[in-house]
């Protein structure tokens, strides 16, 4: 993919699907970041990114425009660049909660919208991005997936699923680094010094998702190969579960999804 790429809101999502990018092999000249405060960017103009304050002037250079401001900036923003969108332009939205077709309303000109919900792994090219579109045609999709490829793996999914995935993808980052959190404080209280602790949960973390990425199995099926009958593993896990440790998730996962929905 040879397009150029405006990212117009270049905060922590932008910043970290720009690193992931260029990480990927994406030629930094092929992108133009944007936001007021462009100190906060510097990093990535010190590797030849474009970093710019004018949204317009960065569409009217790009072939690809990827939103990646707050909710609340969408329409403000979109009726901005809207004069210069044209009708080869590909425009993604990263924004959670905003349908394709409050977009269109105003970005009419634009042969495909796109949603997509990446997650801040990006930064290190292992995001999971769920992405969504309203029967864009089959290059524009393909060059939408290899665009989100690079930095990770790209689902295409229904856009009434995007707020799941939001919960599911983007705040699970949240919610996974909050698991990590406790393990290593668990750690820290039977003898391990918190680099320590945080290098083995770290990695377990990892090769437990690896584990079942590589293999495709249900996770029951991987910790039935570590429960020893009588065993400290299922003495621990049950008692986890006597203190409502799945509940607690999935209840979690609900009233976020509540929230969002709101
Ligand atoms: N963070 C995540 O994990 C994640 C995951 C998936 C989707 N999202 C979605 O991605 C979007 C961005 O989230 P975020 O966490 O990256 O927020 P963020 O860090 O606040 O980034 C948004 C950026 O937009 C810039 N901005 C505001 N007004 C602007 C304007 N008029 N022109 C150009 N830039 C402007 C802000 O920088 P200045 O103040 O310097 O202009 C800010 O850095 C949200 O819609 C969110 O729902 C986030």
């Amino acid at each position: 993919m040879n397009r150029k790429i405006a990212i117009i809101g270049c905060g922590n999502l932008g910043c970290a699907i720009a690193q992931g990018l260029i990480d990927g092999g994406m030629p930094a000249s092929h992108l133009i970041a944007t936001r007021r405060n462009l100190q906060a960017i510097e990093a990535l103009r010190a590797q030849g990114v474009t970093t710019m304050t004018d949204n317009v002037k960065a569409v009217e250079g790009a072939d690809l425009v990827l939103l990646a401001v707050k909710p609340y900036n969408v329409e403000r923003i979109v009726k901005e660049i809207n004069p210069a969108l044209h009708n080869d332009h590909l425009l993604i939205s990263a924004a959670t909660g905003i349908g394709i077709n409050e977009i269109r309303q105003i970005a009419s000109s634009t042969p495909a919208v796109f949603r997509a919900m990446p997650n801040t792994a990006a930064d290190v090219k292992e995001s999971l991005t769920c992405i969504c579109h309203d029967g864009a045609d089959e290059a524009y999709v393909n060059d939408v997936l290899a665009l989100f490829d690079k930095i990770g793996r790209t689902i295409v999914i229904d856009e009434k699923l995007m707020e799941a995935a939001t919960v599911l993808g983007a705040c699970g980052i949240a919610y996974v680094l909050r698991f990590i959190r406790g393990m290593i404080q668990g750690g820290i209280e039977i003898g391990f010094d918190a680099g320590t602790a945080s290098a083995i949960v770290s990695q377990t973390v990892k090769g437990a998702a690896e584990l079942l990425i590589a293999r495709g199995q249900h996770p029951e099926h991987e910790i039935d190969k570590v429960t020893t009958p009588r065993g400290c593993t299922i003495t621990g896990l049950n008692e986890m579960e006597h203190n409502g440790f799945s509940s607690s998730l999935i209840r979690g996962i609900m009233a976020s999804y509540q929230k969002i929905e709101k």
